[in-house]
């Protein structure tokens, strides 16, 4: 069932070139970017000027990083909330908000209590689920598949790649429809984007030596944080998660120029810092907040662009990931930082399938 992989976790990681080919297939049609089963036409789609994504977890996640590209790309306001506030405040929802859960499951339970409160406040839902048929498939207006199959590790990884890539096509629809982008622009992104089926499979074939010397970095460590800006801060947020939840080392995230603000204190010498720093409008704030971190003796771990061997005069350790648009950057550069956090609870110890108190879908609230 294993595949040969001596995990499911692993297995599903070693899927994700494959995730993002299936998501796309049958996108394109006749030059054009289509998402038939949204269930909205285009004058309905032309009318949205508000977008919440509500989920938990690792699908809040990939909801921060739809938020980037749908302000960037198609110019409208997008907020991302986890479903378990958002259901228990009064967001602003008119006919013209569109509500976007993501749950892998499809059965969350804050995230179907949000979607039902949402539609009946007049919002339109869209779905993004792994789960066909699921509840959060039935309850929402339309609803996009992820195609990642069954995902059976109880850490999500193959899930949030089809994620990541599904709001990434919605993003683009979005930029389409309003007239933001033009046909021409989304036939070439959306070309990248299946680039990253092979960037993703070069980085497995090429870093495990890395991760593995970086995990040794940090197996012994009481806590890390994990830093990045823009998309990398998003991917930072999901980095930690994994580690938290499979390694049960702590870990938390912060956008890298929030570390003078506080977090900073925490580094005294040998104290892991994770960072996601490809090339990016970006890069130079980072590396300044990383050498920030350096000076106080933190060890210094990097996710970097292959072909920068400037970082290597701060990292300690540097995993390497193709040159990428900084758009698509969060399905590439999540995928080390998901072995890492393997690679350190199997160092651990730790069931990496099955942590401990979590549950693969969340019913209850
Ligand atoms: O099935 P869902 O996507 O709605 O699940 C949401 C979270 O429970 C889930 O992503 C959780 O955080 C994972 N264990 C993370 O790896």
């Amino acid at each position: 069932e294993k595949g040969g992989y001596p995990d499911f976790m692993m297995k599903e990681i070693f899927e994700q070139p494959r995730v993002v080919r299936d998501t796309l297939v049958g996108r394109m049609v006749g030059g054009e970017l289509s998402i038939d089963e949204l269930g909205l036409t285009m004058e309905e789609l032309n009318l949205i000027d508000r977008v919440y994504v509500i989920a938990c977890g690792t699908s809040y996640h990939a909801g921060l990083i739809a938020k980037n590209l749908i302000e960037a790309w198609a110019r409208i306001p997008c907020e991302v909330e986890a479903a378990s506030e958002f259901r228990y405040r009064n967001p602003i929802i008119t006919p013209s908000t569109l509500v976007v859960a993501v749950s892998q499951s499809g059965e969350t339970a804050d995230t179907l209590a949000a979607i039902r409160d949402a539609r009946i406040k007049g919002a339109k839902v869209f779905g993004i689920t792994n789960v066909v048929g699921s509840p959060v498939a039935r309850e929402s207006d339309g609803v996009i598949y992820t195609k990642a199959n069954k995902e059976i590790a109880v850490a999500s990884t193959k899930s949030f790649i089809g994620q990541v890539v599904s709001l990434t096509l919605l993003a683009l629809l979005l930029a389409q429809v309003k007239g933001k982008l033009t046909t021409g622009q989304v036939r070439m992104l959306f070309r990248e984007i299946g680039d990253t089926a092979e960037q993703i499979q070069h980085i497995l074939d090429t870093q495990e030596q890395a991760i593995h010397e970086a995990a040794c970095a940090c197996v012994d460590a009481q806590s890390a944080l994990f830093v990045g800006r823009g998309m990398g801060a998003a991917i930072a947020h999901e980095g930690a998660l994994k580690l938290k939840e499979i390694s049960y080392l702590h870990a938390e995230a912060y956008a890298a120029g929030e570390m003078k603000h506080g977090p900073i204190a925490l580094i005294d010498p040998g104290f892991p810092v994770i960072a996601v720093a490809t090339r990016s409008p970006v890069y130079d704030k980072t590396v300044s907040n990383l050498k920030e971190c350096e000076a106080r003796g933190a060890k210094i771990i990097v996710v970097a662009t292959e072909g920068d061997a400037d970082i290597t005069e701060i990292a300690d350790h540097v995993i390497y990931i193709p040159v990428v648009r900084d758009a698509f950057s969060p399905i590439t550069a999540t995928v080390p930082l998901q072995l890492l956090a393997r690679e350190v609870a199997i160092m651990r110890g730790c069931d990496v399938d099955q942590p401990r108190n979590l549950a693969k879908s969340v019913t209850v609230e």
